[in-house]
């Protein structure tokens, strides 16, 4: 794989008035997606180490006992902690083997997160992470439009996304595989992770994918593929087990689309024809057991039993 490509920089939180200026950075990484299926992009100093300071917190709270890492879990809205079980890529009987943490901004208003803040650092420091995600996501979304469909109205995805970091112990586990092969049905994912283990689909084949420190994968899928006419088809993954003897952790930024938007793809063609792609994202979850996006924002996904 021949890595790439946008290198990001003068990333601030003052979005709405960098977007535009900085989209043609990365022209580069539509162009790799549209010719190889992903993109690889390098993030800057100060992207790296607020990456790096949520994975020394995640080091912190994972290594706590379960009562603890359960106070800050709300499994109805999908926020902070999960253990191994609830979430599986291909089948509940296999759930994925990690335990993970997650923000969603839909629920930030919500009391008992806003609680969190002042208890939880690792709540508070994805927050952070993912304002400033969230401008590399609206220049690279900036830069699809201008590719595809110039002109068309900005893709509104904040308040649908959510930011996640994943534990995992390899060498506890027996599998060969810590997560089945799947797409991950959103818009995009981009994933920072510090061990081998992911494995992308290219021309058929699984295929390991390292990535340097400052360096982030960008994974296409669903409904990206439904925006872009199928220009870029989902990106197949899975987490092969390396066995060894140190925790793995992996940070994804989830991208959806805001289900109250209407929403017209860049490319209209045969492959989107008649396909309501908002249903589309908001039923998506459900192949994973998680909620949809509308149970979800609603606080009436399932409580794990
Ligand atoms: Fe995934």
């Amino acid at each position: 794989m021949s890595p790439v490509l946008a290198s990001i920089s003068n990333v601030s939180r003052t979005a709405e008035t960098l977007r535009k200026a900085d989209y043609r950075s990365y022209l580069p990484a539509v162009e790799q997606l549209e010719r190889q299926g992903f993109a690889i992009i390098k993030v800057d100093s100060a992207i790296l180490a607020e990456v790096e300071a949520v994975q020394d917190l995640a080091q912190a709270f994972f290594a706590e006992p379960g009562a603890v890492k359960h106070a800050y879990a709300s499994p109805s809205c999908v926020e902070g902690y999960r253990e191994i079980g609830p979430e599986y890529s291909l089948v509940p009987e296999r759930p994925d083997l990690t335990e993970s943490f997650s923000f969603w901004y839909r629920n930030r208003h919500r009391p008992e997160m806003e609680a969190w803040h002042s208890s939880c650092p690792l709540h508070t420091a994805l927050h952070n992470t993912a304002d400033t995600l969230c401008t590399v996501v609206d220049a690279l979304f900036t830069a699809m439009a201008e590719t595809w469909s110039p002109g068309a109205p900005r893709l509104g995805f904040q308040e649908a996304s959510y930011i996640q970091i994943n534990y995992y112990e390899p060498a506890q586990h027996s599998r060969e595989l810590l997560q089945d092969p799947h797409e991950d049905g959103h818009l995009i994912t981009l994933v920072w992770a510090t061990e081998p283990g992911l494995e992308i689909k290219v021309d058929g084949q699984f295929i390991p994918v390292e990535l340097a420190k400052n360096e982030m994968l960008i994974m296409p899928s669903s409904i990206l593929s439904l925006m872009s006419g199928n220009r870029v088809p989902p990106l197949y993954h899975q987490v092969r087990n390396s066995r060894r003897d140190v925790p793995r952790y992996s940070l994804m930024f989830f991208v959806n689309p805001e289900i109250t938007q209407k929403l017209e793809p860049w490319i209209r063609n045969d492959s989107n024809a008649g396909i309501d792609i908002i249903e589309q994202a908001n039923s998506a979850p459900n192949k994973f057991g998680l909620p949809t996006l509308v149970d979800g924002a609603a606080g009436q996904g399932k409580t794990y039993g």
